[in-house]
């Protein structure tokens, strides 16, 4: 079975890609490193011939809303039909819990993205995953000011990408369910609370303040918008665990 990995170069598309060539797939890691574009259509019908599945792990360059929005939207626009030409019967995307559940540009975008595969008529599945763990030091970045990172007291649920790339993996050497799939890391916290530890953990002298009315990438978020609803697939890393992970490689 051939398998083709868009993004194959990013956080998860190395790691899923590493899981496939352990277990002895056949697989392409396609990105614009190796001269596939899915914005230009560069490479695309030729990665695709003989493909049976292709996981879909590329990343915008730019996060402001409108290159976000413009982002997945032309790279679903050339995939999905070079899919359908070339027989691809299972498309599988990574997508974020709770993008219908606040409101931000990326989230918009990553909605956008989800409508174009459900609509295309290729057998899909959508993996929708907490933030990762590995994007915490850009969320208290962003939601900082001077010394101090202000965050809503809503639950938090932030995976591994080396919890995501397995469970990405999994889904795509399973049938396509035409369906969202919510995985998420295996402890659920207050934001400001998971943020705290974190900053702490890494010797970064911030205060972390609570704050009901903060915006998350100036959306607004209620208690339950971050997590998934329902009962979702569980990784096994929480952050102590990440920490000394992330600790003992650098
Ligand atoms: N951050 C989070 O917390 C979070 C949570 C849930 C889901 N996600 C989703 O997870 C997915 C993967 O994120 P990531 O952090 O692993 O991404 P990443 O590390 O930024 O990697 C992005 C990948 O996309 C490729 N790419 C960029 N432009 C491309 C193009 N025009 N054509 C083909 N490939 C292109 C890059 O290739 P080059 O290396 O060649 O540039 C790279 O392989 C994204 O869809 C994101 O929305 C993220």
């Amino acid at each position: 079975m051939k398998i083709v990995v868009i993004g194959g170069t990013g956080l998860i598309g190395s790691k899923t890609v590493a899981i496939l060539r352990q277990r002895g797939h056949e697989f392409v890691a396609a990105s614009p490193q190796s001269g596939v574009n899915t914005i230009t259509g560069e490479g695309l019908k030729e990665a695709l011939a003989g493909a049976q599945v292709v996981i879909d792990l590329a990343n915008s360059p730019s996060f402001e809303d409108r290159a976000v929005l413009e982002f997945f939207e032309t790279s679903e626009h050339n995939i999905l039909p070079a899919e359908a030409v070339a027989g691809v019967g299972h498309h599988v995307a990574l997508s974020i819990v709770g993008i219908d559940r606040t409101d931000n540009g990326y989230f918009r975008a990553k909605v956008a993205q989800e409508k174009l595969i459900e609509a295309s008529g290729v057998p899909y599945t959508i993996v929708r995953a907490t933030q990762f763990l590995e994007f915490l030091r850009g969320i208290a970045d962003s939601s900082a000011v001077g010394n101090t990172v202000r965050l809503p007291p809503v639950m938090f649920q932030p995976i591994a990408a080396d919890d995501v790339a397995p469970l990405v993996a999994e889904v795509a050497l399973a049938p396509p369910r035409n369906d969202i799939v919510e995985i998420a890391g295996p402890e659920r916290a207050p934001f400001n609370e998971i943020i705290a530890r974190y900053l702490k953990a890494v010797g970064d002298s911030r205060q972390v303040m609570s704050d009901p009315e903060a915006r998350y990438w100036g959306g607004r978020v209620e208690e339950r918008s971050l997590v998934p609803l329902a009962e979702p697939r569980l990784g096994r890393i929480g952050l102590d665990e990440w920490l000394r992970r992330s600790q003992a490689a650098a």
